[in-house]
């Protein structure tokens, strides 16, 4: 059992395609009392999956925690071809930085299925913590429906309800695979969405750089390279800082009190040529009635629907950077 092992905090999985602020996300949870990880599993995203798979391995590794099985889980979205980005996470998924071969093995389990054994072994304990395409939460849904009632909470690193970073619509996680979005939105569990709208108030600059830069560890070091890399990747896009999409959701999951997160009705657009991967948030949480008459429609009234997700839309973006950078100093 590695130094920060320390197993009283909540139980989450962490389901995400590594990745740079997935490794970012990673470190923060292993170096968080409040979180308990009970398993990785990886998904394809950001990177291939046997790339995502490597990485998570050689973190758990520079940690020292080879008891948190990582898992492999899908190779490709449920319907879809594959949309990698190297373009902003490195050629390697992290930066570009070459972390030591990793000292932990695989496990041998399918992500999706090690998801469903764990539920099943913790009812009502796990949270999900998915900062991925949500390919293996959609898979592990359809494959055990029973599962749902008993997961404690989903906290989403994915959608916008204000416009998206691949297009104009569309958040990368929830456009890498809709359908599989879709699925996990609608499954009817608590679920968190910590989408653009808040990560991209979280910029981490290079204030909070020089503060991680003043000490030394190993992950702490990676964490240093790996957000360097990523505020000069932001400043050639005339951004002050790089936002903090997956170590928010973590962070939400350490701390609700950092978000304000009305509940909202969510759908995720499968059809649109706009739009294809947009979160449609219901902020009203009412449709009108249009009943036929004869050659046209007429309102009749208005219906309630009931909200599905609570949709963060405001974020203590000091607060949570303060405790980001404190807790992976001297890591
Ligand atoms: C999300 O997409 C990925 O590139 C990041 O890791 C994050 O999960 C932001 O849209
Ligand atoms: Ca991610």
């Amino acid at each position: 059992m590695g130094s920060t092992a320390f197993g009283a905090g909540n139980k989450i999985i962490f389901d995400t395609d590594p990745g740079t602020d997935d490794a970012m996300a990673l470190m923060l949870a292993l170096n968080s009392p409040e979180l308990d990880i009970r398993a990785i599993t990886v998904v394809p995203g950001n990177v291939t999956a046997k790339q995502g798979l490597e990485n998570a391995l050689r973190m758990v590794s520079l940690a020292n925690r080879c008891d948190i099985p990582v898992a492999a889980g899908a190779e490709h979205p449920l319907f879809q071809k594959l949309i990698t980005a190297e373009f902003w996470h490195g050629k390697n998924g992290l930066a570009n930085v070459e972390l030591p071969p990793s000292k932990c093995k695989v496990d041998p389990r399918f992500g999706p299925d090690l998801i469903i054994e764990m539920v099943h072994a913790s009812p009502h304990e796990i949270t999900l913590v998915p900062v991925g395409p949500l390919t293996n939460i959609a898979l592990a849904i359809e494959k055990d429906p029973s599962i749902v009632p008993l997961v404690k909470e989903v906290i989403i690193m994915g959608g916008s309800i204000t416009g998206g970073n691949v297009n104009a619509s569309a958040e990368a996680n929830i456009y890498n695979d809709p359908e599989a979005a879709q699925i996990v939105f609608q499954a009817g569990w608590p679920l968190t969405m910590v989408g653009l709208d808040v990560g991209d108030k979280t910029l981490f600059s290079k204030k909070y750089l020089d503060r991680l830069g003043q000490t030394h560890g190993p992950m702490n070091d990676f964490i240093y390279q790996v957000a360097h890399y990523l505020i000069d990747l932001s400043a050639q896009f005339g951004s002050d800082g790089t936002p903090m999409y997956d170590p928010l959701a973590v962070g939400v999951a350490i701390d609700s009190t950092l978000v304000k997160a009305p509940a909202m009705h969510v759908d995720v657009e499968t059809r649109g040529e706009f739009t294809r991967g947009e979160t449609v948030a219901n902020r009203h949480g009412s449709v009108e009635r249009n009943v036929l008459h004869g050659d046209r429609y007429v309102i009749e009234g208005v219906d309630k629907v009931e909200p599905n997700a609570k949709v963060c839309v405001e974020v203590d973006a000091d607060r949570f950077l303060e405790m980001f950078v404190s807790r992976l100093r001297g890591k």
